[in-house]
């Protein structure tokens, strides 16, 4: 088998390239987008047909370049099917098979790190995204994580692989390139045998790490394949699966609607200032609150810079539940263009 193991430096991220030798199919997982260039030219060097382009989990420290691999090497691109993102071409399941060449890559869902996540396992190897790191494992606190589901994702589904399996991470901060299943039961200081489920719920509870420095561009940008709004993809369809506003709808209906920018503070009060009536919920935890508080009497409409993190808010405020929602197209890069009145410096809050 042709493997490849890959680097990105600035989030510490491993991307990787397994292809047969014979049939010349491959496979890569978790590409970072500022990498693109590198994979692709090793992937023309190798002479492979890259028919499946794979991520772990939505990223929360890098952008993926599964879109953009998409576009350049006519791969498919899958991820659990559980994120309900409308980019991927494969919407995985768990023990889903794909094949290439004479290789089976079989999906197993771990979630924790993510309520999404999944391992692949390829032959004697398991790609385990965030679930498990060399002596470590993700951090469970964002993007619905949960330290319980991590804990028998690991244990009672990778730990259950045989022990020689060697384990590749999705990043690793150690200077370690891969472990292995029997490595990781004896030496994981969190996750070894000989933890029980509560200390490690402690331990992941006073983990006091701080967000991701991209996270708020990355885990929306992530939801689209990491393609960037107003792509040709995006054009060909992709909003299509969201319900979607025009600035000037929103424009006609201002004091009808309740509009809900979905960006920093800071962006509410820059030069494209926001909405006169808007709202701010930032992404994240404020939009979260506002979702669990929010009575269902008026219509929304999530706002945002260019169109992409609103329709983010709008595809999952439809998965809580919500109905009447809609994403403004084009943002506030698109009201700023039509010359429609903005409001600045007002707090926001
Ligand atoms: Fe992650």
């Amino acid at each position: 088998m042709i493997f490849h193991q890959l680097f990105e430096r600035e989030t510490s991220s491993y991307t990787y390239i397994l292809g047969d030798s014979a049939t010349r199919e491959a496979i890569i997982i978790d590409p970072v987008l500022e990498m693109v260039d590198r994979d692709i030219k090793l992937v023309q060097e190798l002479g492979l047909k890259v028919k499946y382009v794979l991520d772990t989990h939505v990223h929360a420290d890098h952008i993926t370049a599964s879109g953009e691999l998409r576009k350049r090497l006519g791969a498919k691109v899958g991820i659990n099917r559980v994120y309900g993102l409308t980019c991927p071409d494969v919407q995985l399941v768990d023990n889903q098979e794909l094949s290439f060449g004479p290789y089976v890559l079989k999906a197993i869902s771990t979630p924790g790190h993510t309520e999404g996540c999944m391992s692949y396992v390829v032959e004697d190897m398991v790609f385990t995204g965030d679930a498990l790191l060399n002596r470590g494992c993700g951090r469970t606190d964002f993007q619905e994580g949960s330290s319980e589901k991590l804990f028998y994702s690991v244990r009672e589904r990778l730990f259950n692989l045989p022990n020689h399996t060697t384990v590749y991470p999705a990043h690793d901060y150690k200077g370690m390139s891969k472990s292995s299943i029997q490595l990781e039961k004896e030496f994981n200081p969190r996750l070894n045998l000989n933890i029980q489920k509560e200390k490690f719920l402690d331990i992941m509870a006073n983990l006091n790490l701080a967000n991701p420095k991209k996270i708020h561009e990355a885990v929306p940008a992530n939801s689209w394949c990491g393609l960037p709004r107003g792509s040709e993809h995006m054009k060909s369809g992709y909003v299509e699966g969201v319900p979607t506003v025009s600035v000037e709808e929103v424009h006609s209906k201002l004091g009808h609607i309740k509009v809900i920018d979905v960006r920093s503070i800071e962006e509410f009060n820059n030069e494209l200032g926001h909405i006169p009536t808007s709202q701010l919920a930032t992404l994240g935890e404020e939009f979260q609150n506002f979702l669990e508080n929010y009575k269902q009497d008026e219509e929304l409409v999530f706002v945002c810079r260019a169109g992409v993190r609103s329709a983010h808010a709008t595809v999952y405020a439809i998965s809580k539940g919500i109905s009447k929602v809609y994403n403004m197209e084009g943002g506030m890069l698109a009201w700023n263009e039509l010359g429609y009145k903005v409001e600045k410096d007002l707090g926001g809050s």
